[in-house]
């Protein structure tokens, strides 16, 4: 359609391509196009929520979040996420609440928000990428 309309005339095209810059991203939500940042929507959550019980003075359930390595390797249940597949990852079952041990994290003062939780399935399903320079988010 749009190269249909060029080549009726350059105006055509213009407005045709100015249309579909514009309406797009607010369509589909400019923020849904673009991969989730650890450092910037992952690593602060961890810090926030999970670190005071999963961190360097605590690790329950043999889990720290704080060190990459030892983030990705998990805990006593197995790996903390299946990249790729949020579904099947310990982390969306137990932050959601949906597994059969009736964990819920975190356990104290609410749980995460939706908007949270999206950020966490998006960053798993698009590789669950940790990068090396933020290999320990405890500062
Ligand atoms: C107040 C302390 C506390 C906070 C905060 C907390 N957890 Fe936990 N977490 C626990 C405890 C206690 C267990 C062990 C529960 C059990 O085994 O019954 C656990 C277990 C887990 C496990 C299972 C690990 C395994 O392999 O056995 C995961 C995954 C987990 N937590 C993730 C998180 C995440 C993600 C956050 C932040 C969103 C978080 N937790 C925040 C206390 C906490």
């Amino acid at each position: 359609m749009i190269r249909r309309s060029c080549q009726l005339s350059i105006l055509g095209c213009v407005v045709a391509s100015a249309l579909f810059v514009t309406v797009w991203p607010s369509s589909t939500g400019a923020e849904q196009n673009q991969s989730v940042s650890f450092a910037r929507s992952i690593a602060p959550i961890f810090r926030e929520r999970c670190l005071r019980c999963h961190g360097a003075e605590k690790q329950e359930s043999g889990l720290r979040l704080d060190r990459r390595k030892d983030a990705l390797a998990g805990g006593d249940r197995g790996p903390l996420v299946v990249p790729k597949d949020s579904a099947m990852s310990l982390l969306i079952k137990v932050v959601t609440g949906h597994n059969d041990e009736e964990l819920f994290m975190p356990p104290v003062d609410g749980a995460l928000t939706k908007k949270q939780i999206e950020l966490l399935r998006r960053w798993i399903d698009e590789g669950a990428i940790w990068p090396e320079e933020n290999a320990d988010i405890s500062q």
